[in-house]
């Protein structure tokens, strides 16, 4: 398949890039690097053994996507160019839903004006807000608390839309859970911008010196050990879901949306663990109040994803540190 991929230069887009490229298809990536480096294409081409094409720009340019569209005879989109920043989301909605949103929104103005039929969209856990019940199902209420998520449950609406006035079309929105790890050959992973807002690239930091010691968000939830609970799930099994949900999706028309995770929660202090373990490294932490908008436990109900994409994750919690780890001793080797 001809595939637009999104985004594609970002931390997951990178990885569905190469797992894109190793199943046989073309990758013709749209990224403004707005949150990453032009560098990752080379990384992908040398990790793939071919180049997938680039074009720096915004998904909102209909014009720039309705080229790349003709150009490489598209036929499928997966969509994962965005804003990802919860706390930033809080500060400046707008820029969230001008950017998510409106992104979208041009992306489909541009999907329909040249017939592009399929599209995969990277949801995220987040719209569920604190689970009712556990393991979380693609039924579960949906409850946004922030911007960022609700920009999420919007493109998931409009999608709802769009397919529904356009029979012909089919739409995957993929509910990921916590992406971690990376590539194993150390070439591409997680390396956000400025001080790390998630657990596992601020435990990388801290193994390899650059932050002082990790702060635990509390450790008075009620979990087995107190410390958060969530489901984490390797990044190159996420990518293979991106391949599964292409192939669903040419047999399947309509809107779906499935969970991405492994069905299994760690805490943070299990994190800590299995990462000093697989790194020889000390992670020093200390517990501090809860971070607020938090939830104590999310995981998910992954049968829908087995039963309809026939995905499931495989690699475990030793790999997602080990190759996470692997990641930042290449990064500092230069
Ligand atoms: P990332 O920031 O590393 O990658 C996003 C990429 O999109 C970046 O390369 C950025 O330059 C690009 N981009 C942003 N806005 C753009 C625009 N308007 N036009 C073109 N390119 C644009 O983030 P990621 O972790 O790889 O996340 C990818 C997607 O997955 C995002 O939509 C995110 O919301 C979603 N997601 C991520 C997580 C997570 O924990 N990482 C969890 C759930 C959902
Ligand atoms: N945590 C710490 N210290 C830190 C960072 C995190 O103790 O410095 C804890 C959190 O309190 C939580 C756990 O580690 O218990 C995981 O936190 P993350 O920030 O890594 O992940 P979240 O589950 O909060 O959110 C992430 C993404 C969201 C996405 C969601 C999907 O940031 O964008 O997963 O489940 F929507």
């Amino acid at each position: 398949m001809n595939v637009l991929l999104t985004g594609g230069c970002g931390y997951i887009g990178s990885h569905v890039a190469v797992v894109l490229m190793a199943a046989g298809h073309h990758v013709a990536i749209v990224d403004n690097l707005s949150n990453s480096h032009q560098g990752v294409v080379d990384r992908i081409s040398e990790i793939a053994g071919r180049s997938p094409a680039f074009h720096r720009g915004d998904v909102a340019d209909v014009k720039l996507v309705r080229d790349v569209i003709r150009e490489h005879s598209v036929d499928s989109v997966i969509h994962l160019a965005g804003f990802k920043s919860v706390g930033e989301s809080v500060q400046w909605p707008l820029k969230y839903y001008q950017n998510n949103v409106c992104g979208a929104l041009g992306l489909l103005e541009a999907m329909e004006a040249e017939s592009v039929a399929h599209l995969v969209f990277s949801s995220s856990a987040t719209i569920y807000g604190d689970p009712r019940y556990l393991p979380v199902d693609e039924s579960h209420p949906q409850h946004v608390i922030n911007a960022y998520g609700r920009s999420k449950l919007h493109i998931e609406d409009m999608l709802r839309d769009v397919c529904v006035s356009r029979p012909s079309l089919g739409a995957v929105c993929l509910r990921y859970f916590n992406p971690v790890g990376a590539h194993s050959s150390g070439l591409i992973g997680d390396r956000p911008r400025g001080i790390p807002n998630n657990l596992m690239p601020y435990v990388v930091q801290v193994a390899s010196g650059e932050l002082e010691r990790l702060k635990v968000f509390g450790d008075d939830y009620p979990t087995p050990d107190g410390t958060g609970v969530r489901d984490y799930i390797h990044v190159m099994d996420l990518a293979e879901g991106h391949v599964a949900a292409l192939d669903y999706l040419s047999s399947n028309s309509g809107w779906h949306a499935f969970n991405l995770g492994t069905g299994r929660g760690y805490s943070v202090l299990e994190m800590i663990r299995a990462f000093e373990a697989q790194s020889g490294r000390s992670i020093p932490f200390e517990i501090t109040g809860r971070r607020q908008g938090d939830v104590a436990c999310s995981y998910a109900d992954i049968r829908s994803a087995a039963q309809g994409l026939n995905w499931r994750a495989t690699r475990s919690l030793e790999d997602m540190c080990a190759s996470a780890w692997g990641f930042q001793s290449r990064l500092a080797g230069g």
